[in-house]
């Protein structure tokens, strides 16, 4: 696969697809002054590839939780960091999914007002969506992602085969922000994501086809908008009634599947407003439910699911900017009210769901 140049208003970066991880490790320490922020759970099945890692100025396992994701384990991080003496010229290399990049990536960015980072991702998710980018979100209490910033890598490098140890779930909960990357470009790299995705993880060839097609939509967008005044927050599609969902279902419901869930949706409540036909309803919703790991599900009390999406922050008033679609690559920002209209819909699509 070609690597992917990406243009950024802090500093250019590039990603590459690599075949020789312990290799790269290895290249990684002899040209820079090495730290190492690995994920715990990928620690414990590549040992013996990232051994190197080792050989590093320093080496911390970190356990990819959302209950750690906070500033006190970013300061813990940075005592460390500063008892193994780091200097501003020094590279931080975190190698784990989207959890352990935020801590990589925000640490990078407030230590000695900025140190340089590589990544490393190991999670679909982190491959072809959050790599990309450069935002990084901590969370403050129960509130996610609620502090961050702008600090892109200096490289990354996709080692694909790190997908061979990833849970369905997981997968899943990438497949979700892949579909919406696939939607919101639409034509050839619709296709190309659609007819692949079937094969991933098996296939590496294929699964590192659809990383790529994927990373160049979002490319696109962040390079046009990176600091997200405008056409980035169609990255959200599928996010409002997808957050709402999480919230609603006390997180149960994992991140990648509510947003596909969502985008479900969006479409449905579309196709009701006349913006999409049935037709095109049916073929986008039979791909997004062979992503979907459930036959039925059930919200019980829509009011409580409205009054989560109220919550929103796209809302103002009592209107939701929602993302709805007019068509695959058609995707646009459209006022929805939070009203009985709304209610229905949403309870017509819970039932279409269900049949
Ligand atoms: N900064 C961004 O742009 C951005 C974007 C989207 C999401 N995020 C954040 O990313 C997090 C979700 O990230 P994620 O979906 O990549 O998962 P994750 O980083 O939370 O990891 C999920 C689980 O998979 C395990 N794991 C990771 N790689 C593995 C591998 N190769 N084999 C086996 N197990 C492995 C981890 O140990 C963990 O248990 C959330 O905290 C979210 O807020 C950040
Ligand atoms: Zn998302």
């Amino acid at each position: 696969m070609k690597n992917i140049k990406v243009h950024s208003v802090f500093r250019d970066y590039e990603v590459e697809f690599i075949e020789d991880l312990k290799g790269l490790v290895k290249t990684l320490n002899k040209n820079y002054k090495t730290h190492y922020l690995v994920d715990q759970g990928v620690w414990k099945f590549y040992k013996a590839k990232l051994e190197e890692v080792n050989k590093g100025n320093s080496f911390y396992p970190f356990e990819a939780v959302e209950s750690k994701k906070t500033l006190e384990e970013v300061l813990n991080y940075v005592k460390f960091l500063l008892e193994k003496k780091v200097q501003k010229k020094d590279v931080i290399v975190v190698i784990g999914g989207g959890l352990v990049q935020d801590i990589g990536s925000f640490t990078a960015h407030v230590l000695k007002r900025g140190v340089e980072w590589v990544f490393i991702p190991t999670t679909l998710l982190a491959m072809a969506d959050s790599c990309i980018g450069s935002k990084s979100g901590i969370n403050v209490g129960k509130y996610k992602n609620q502090v961050g910033s702008f600090h892109p890598p200096s490289s990354i490098y996709i080692y694909s085969a790190f997908l061979k140890t990833l849970p369905r779930l997981i997968i899943l909960d990438g497949i979700g922000e892949i579909i919406k990357h696939a939607l919101l470009k639409g034509g050839k790299s619709y296709q190309s994501i659609k007819n692949n995705l079937k094969y991933l993880p098996k296939d590496i060839k294929k699964s590192e086809k659809v990383i790529y097609d994927s990373l160049l939509i979002k490319k696109e967008i962040v390079e046009e908008d990176e600091l997200e005044k405008n056409i980035r927050r169609l990255l959200n599609y599928g996010h409002s009634f997808g957050h709402a969902l999480e919230g609603y279902t006390k997180n149960a419901t994992l991140h990648g599947v509510a947003v596909t869930i969502g985008m479900d949706m969006a479409n449905y409540i579309s196709m009701k407003r006349g913006f999409i036909s049935q037709k095109e309803f049916a073929e986008i919703s039979k791909f997004l439910r062979d992503y979907i790991p459930y036959k039925e599900f059930k919200i019980d009390d829509l009011d409580t699911y409205m009054e989560f999406l109220s919550r929103d922050k796209k809302v103002i008033g009592n209107e939701l900017n929602a993302i709805l679609c007019k068509g695959i690559g058609k995707i646009k920002i459209i006022k929805v009210k939070l009203n009985d209209q709304l209610k229905k819909e949403l309870q017509n699509y819970l039932a279409y769901f269900s049949e």
